[in-house]
């Protein structure tokens, strides 16, 4: 069955990458589409390889009845062979997985999350804020900059399927 295996990328995958994860699981049970959508996240840092969450991210989440789980861990080579679109948090991330990247084809397949929402895209602002040295509401935020993100992205899912 067509498929599309997305892997959301930030700095440490304990903030902003693994709320993207928790979101879009979220969204795609909701719409019944756990066969045609996986899943998964990594960071492209190394500081909290093996950590959960971050408790701020986690609870924030929680409040929505949205559940982020896993462990941190670190981009690796064959992260580019097993996903179709590597979205990155922030432009930071975009570059350093562009270094990561082996060929023209990995690359193509690197993104920014939010080139899905077209609201950022016509306001220019296509970055995540990291949330990590911020206030409570910066994780707050984080959802809601990650939702917009991955509706769009489930509508171009559905949009290609069809
Ligand atoms: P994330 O947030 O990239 O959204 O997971 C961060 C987590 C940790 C650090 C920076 C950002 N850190 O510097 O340790």
């Amino acid at each position: 069955m067509w498929g599309v295996r997305v892997l959301f990328v930030c700095l440490g995958n304990i903030c902003r990458s693994p709320t993207a994860e928790g979101v879009l699981r979220h969204l795609v049970r909701e719409e019944g589409l756990e066969d045609v959508v996986t899943i998964d996240s990594a960071g492209t840092g190394d500081w909290h390889v093996g950590n959960p969450p971050d408790a701020r991210s986690a609870e924030a989440a929680m409040r929505r009845g949205i559940t982020l789980d896993g462990a941190a861990r670190q981009v690796i080579a064959r992260d580019f062979e097993e996903h179709d679109l590597l979205l990155a948090a922030d432009r930071s991330n975009l570059a350093a997985l562009r270094r990561l990247a082996p060929d023209a084809e990995a690359r193509a397949k690197v993104r920014l999350l939010r080139e899905f929402d077209p609201e950022a895209v016509a306001s220019g602002d296509l970055d995540v804020p990291d949330p990590y040295y911020g206030g409570e509401d910066g994780f707050d935020h984080v959802l809601d900059v990650v939702e917009r993100a991955c509706r769009g992205l489930l509508d171009e899912v559905r949009a290609a399927r069809a």
